[in-house]
């Protein structure tokens, strides 16, 4: 068996970084630290938007097109009987779930306030009612986001026990497989993609919140 890469350095930057952006996000909201966890927010954005573009331009192992199987195709990744390199089909759907739930998550957001002192950008444009929607997803989403990532641990931890180490893989990018080599994309034009867009949110609607946070 040779040694091929499965990820780009995108694809392992984001999950961490997004691993790291959910944390403080998910603490920041409950304490109620707004402006960190408004920056955070918006950074997340950038990153989630990042990663649906790479899902177009990226390495195959990135593409969303990818992530659409027959369900047939998920029962025997199911039941382990499926070789693919990347993600395979349970696993996308995983992938897939998890898109939904954060940006659902992410453009709730947008549209909450804490009735105080603290507005999400986009309030100002819609009614209250739809104020009011947003901000009860917003605190329920949160659950099942949550029951997800429990989930996704859960599994990993079962292929790790049938002896396959994914986030090793996830960590270095390459593994020993003997399939053909994916095609890859530089990691760091999605980067180049990352900076625009969290420069562009950030200018947009995070100088305030940034400026309390550092001030
Ligand atoms: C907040 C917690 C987490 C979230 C939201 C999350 C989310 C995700 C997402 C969205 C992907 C797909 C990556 C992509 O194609 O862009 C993924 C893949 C993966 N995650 Fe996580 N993850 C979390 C925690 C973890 C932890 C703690 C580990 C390891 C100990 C882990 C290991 C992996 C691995 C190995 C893959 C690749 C799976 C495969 O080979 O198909 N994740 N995760
Ligand atoms: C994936 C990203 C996000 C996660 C995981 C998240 C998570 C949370 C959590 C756990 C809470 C506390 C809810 C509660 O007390 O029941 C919260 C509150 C809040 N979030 Fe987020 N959030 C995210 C993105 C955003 C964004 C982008 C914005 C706006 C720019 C935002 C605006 C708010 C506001 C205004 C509150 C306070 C609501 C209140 O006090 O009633 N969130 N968020």
């Amino acid at each position: 068996m040779g040694k091929i890469k499965v990820w780009d350095g995108f694809i392992r930057g984001f999950h961490w970084l997004l691993v790291g952006a959910l944390a403080v996000l998910y603490i920041s909201g409950e304490e109620g630290w707004l402006e960190l966890h408004f920056v955070t927010g918006y950074l997340l954005l950038a990153l989630m938007l990042t990663r649906l573009i790479w899902g177009v331009i990226g390495s195959d192992t990135a593409r969303l097109s990818r992530l659409i199987n027959p369900p047939a195709k998920v029962m025997s990744a199911i039941k382990g009987e499926d070789s693919s390199v990347g993600h395979n089909a349970a696993g996308s759907l995983m992938v897939l779930l998890f898109f939904v739930l954060i940006l659902m998550q992410l453009i709730t957001g947008l549209f909450t306030t804490d009735d105080i002192l603290v507005y999400g950008p986009l309030v100002k444009f819609v009614s209250y009612d739809l104020v009011e929607l947003a901000g009860t997803i917003h605190h329920s989403n949160i659950d099942f986001l949550i029951a997800a990532i429990a989930l996704h641990i859960t599994a990993i931890i079962i292929y790790r026990i049938k002896g396959k180490n994914l986030a090793k893989t996830l960590i270095t990018g390459s593994a020993e497989l003997s399939s053909e080599q994916p095609k890859m994309q530089p990691g760091w034009k999605a980067y180049i993609i990352f900076l625009v867009l969290a420069g562009v949110l950030i200018g947009l609607w995070g100088l305030e919140p940034l400026s309390q946070l550092v001030g």
